[in-house]
């Protein structure tokens, strides 16, 4: 299983030269350049230089390199693809779509991306989608669009956007609404589409969280997405970053019990280790279902980059 860690996904104005600079020193699994809700209508012409200027020049490491384009609502999208596809197409990953409603948006991207990649010698194909669930349209057809193109890589819920579509009462975004005071008002949405990644093999992303002074708030709202499974969170300022790598890593020890319930069970498994179905590693039984989860948690270590400790070894080695 190979995954490209998106523990922390830092969105940068594509309005803003200094901030773009400043972007690629920070530790990031992603950026996100922004065409979208940061750049203002009149600039957004002028973001599109700075977003193909950016990428063209470099220096972004290996972070994965990202380019939020306008919903297909407005007047701006197609222009922004092409001029960033043939402005900077080799130096792109993927495109986000904001506010994506049905599938025939992702769709129509899909198509108005290959135009552009047969048109410029682009491999057909390599450029993903990131889609932006932001509305109670698009959450009901989450699946549907999950599936609508195999450019799909992450479905992110958009929390401040969604919040104004079905009308919750409050305006801090991640928070929970005032007079909410049983449970986690967002948990459904995350869940769903929580479902609707792992199904179809995708990542699921959580969105902003806007308070960005408040480090502990951004901690505790990021730790109840991580801990249902998300695979990461957007980031708004530097601060956030490393938090965010924290959080959506497992613990140092989960990811080394992780690796040794996978080298215990390839062991006992086995006919050297006497081809049982189920053991005990220490105190815990473990088995085939056991094997899943630490793989899980593996995978994602090991595409954070961490390391083991003490390795499990069979008895008598
Ligand atoms: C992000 O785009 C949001 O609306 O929260
Ligand atoms: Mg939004």
């Amino acid at each position: 299983m190979t995954l490209r860690s998106r523990r922390s996904c830092l969105a940068v104005p594509g309005s803003n030269p200094r901030f773009l600079e400043k972007a690629k020193g920070l530790d990031a699994d992603q950026v996100f350049l922004d065409l979208e809700d940061a750049v203002a209508p009149l600039s957004k012409p002028g973001a599109r230089q700075n977003v193909v200027a950016a990428l063209t020049e470099g220096g972004w490491g290996d972070k994965i390199r990202v380019v939020r384009i306008n919903d297909w609502t407005t007047q701006w999208t197609y222009r922004d693809v092409i001029e960033v596809v043939e402005g900077a197409g080799p130096e792109l990953d993927c495109l986000m779509l904001p506010k994506v409603q049905t599938a025939d948006q992702v769709v129509a991207l899909d198509l108005l991306l290959t135009q552009v990649e047969l048109a410029t010698g682009l491999k057909r194909g390599r450029i993903g989608i990131e889609a932006q669930i932001e509305n109670a349209l698009g959450l009901i057809n989450v699946d549907a669009i999950a599936t609508a193109s195999p450019r799909v890589e992450t479905i992110i819920f958009g929390p401040a956007d969604f919040m104004a579509s079905i009308n919750m009462k409050s305006l801090v975004v991640g928070e929970q609404p005032p007079g909410h005071d049983v449970g986690d008002a967002y948990h459904y949405i995350l869940m769903r589409i929580l479902m609707a990644a792992r199904a179809h093999d995708l990542q699921a992303i959580d969105g902003p969280y806007l308070q960005i002074r408040d480090g502990d708030g951004f901690r505790r709202v990021a730790g109840r997405s991580a801990a249902l499974g998300l695979d990461g969170k957007w980031v708004l300022h530097p601060d956030q970053v490393a938090i965010a790598n924290e959080v959506y890593s497992p613990r140092q020890e989960d990811y080394e019990h992780a690796e040794n319930i996978l080298d215990a069970y390839a062991h006992f498994t086995s006919e050297a280790g006497g081809a049982k179905g189920s053991v005990m590693l220490g105190d815990q039984m473990i088995d085939e279902a056991s094997r899943k989860m630490a793989l899980v948690v593996a995978a994602k270590g090991r595409a954070a980059g961490m390391e083991r400790g003490d390795r499990w070894s069979p008895p008598g080695d």
